[in-house]
């Protein structure tokens, strides 16, 4: 697929998913999602992580596209509602880790993008909102749910309701973003932390963002025992073996992910 709407690149084992729609800020029509779609398809098991971020200097992703949306029926709403659904649904649902590195503005649709990512790091200049109110509707994508569950119910309220444009400082105050770095430190930063991911095993990475995904819907009884086999499945692994047997010979380990 030729895309037009994102960038899709590899950096050795790293995938960089790039909204690139600069001149609509990188706001998410039907056409980006469907090349998001594709791309997410396409991630092959040499990709051990992915991250997520917008073309040019001022925006991450500046919400779904009005214009698109703006002479929709209900009928077309619930449509293109249930795409941004699957799209944020199947980035969730990578077994990688994903990070979101914000570099503008994530508003509306563009946090809840974020939202789907596992880890989500901002430069300082970032601005993040859920600003649907003001245009008479609410997040469509997963936001007002994501966003209650990261943030619990009052602070979600109060952004959903208030559509303040936060910065990243108070992002990170609030536990919405995890670090706050200058602008042109935020990729090499995502890259470090994806590389320290990489050395661990990426099967044991898999198993903790499963039981910690799944889980976090259970209740405690439920989400323990989603461990305890999560715990057990590893120790049919290869990675496993090694992990222990290099941790006991004093080297570092060399994971397979088998
Ligand atoms: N959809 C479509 N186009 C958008 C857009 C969006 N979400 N956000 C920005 N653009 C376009 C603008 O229309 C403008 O296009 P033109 O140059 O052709 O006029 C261009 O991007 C640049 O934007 P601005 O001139 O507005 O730039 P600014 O620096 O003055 O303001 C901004 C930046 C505060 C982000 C402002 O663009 C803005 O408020 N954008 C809309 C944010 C928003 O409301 N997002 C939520 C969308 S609804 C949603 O996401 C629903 C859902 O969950 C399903």
């Amino acid at each position: 697929m030729d895309y037009q709407n994102i960038k899709f690149e590899k950096d050795g084992a790293i995938a960089i998913l790039t909204v690139d729609r600069p001149k609509a800020l990188n706001a998410l029509n039907s056409a980006t999602f469907h090349e998001m779609d594709h791309a997410l398809r396409s991630l092959k098991e040499d990709t051990r992580a992915l991250i997520v971020t917008g073309g040019g200097d001022k925006s991450f992703v500046a919400g779904a596209d009005i214009a698109e949306m703006s002479t929709i029926s209900a009928a077309q709403a619930r449509e293109f509602s249930a795409l941004g659904h699957h799209v944020f649904a199947s980035l969730e649902n990578l077994s990688i880790p994903t990070i979101a590195a914000v570099n503008g503005f994530a508003l509306g649709g563009g946090l809840e993008l974020a939202l789907g990512c596992d880890l989500i790091y901002a430069s300082e200049k970032a601005k993040l909102g859920v600003p649907e109110v003001t245009l008479g509707v609410i997040p469509g994508f997963g936001g007002t749910q994501r966003l209650t569950r990261l943030l619990g119910r009052a602070r979600a309220k109060e952004m959903l309701f208030t559509a303040d444009r936060i910065d990243a400082a108070k992002a990170k105050e609030i536990g919405l973003v995890l670090e706050v770095l200058p602008a042109d430190k935020l990729m090499e930063h995502c890259k470090a932390v994806a590389a320290k991911i990489l050395k661990n095993g990426p099967l044991a990475v898999a198993q903790a963002k499963r039981v910690v995904e799944y889980g976090a819907d259970q209740d405690l009884r439920a989400a323990n025992e989603l461990e305890r086999q999560g715990f057990a499945v590893l120790f049919g692994s290869e990675d496993q073996r090694e992990g222990m047997a290099a941790f006991l010979a004093k080297r570092p380990a060399n994971f397979q992910g088998k």
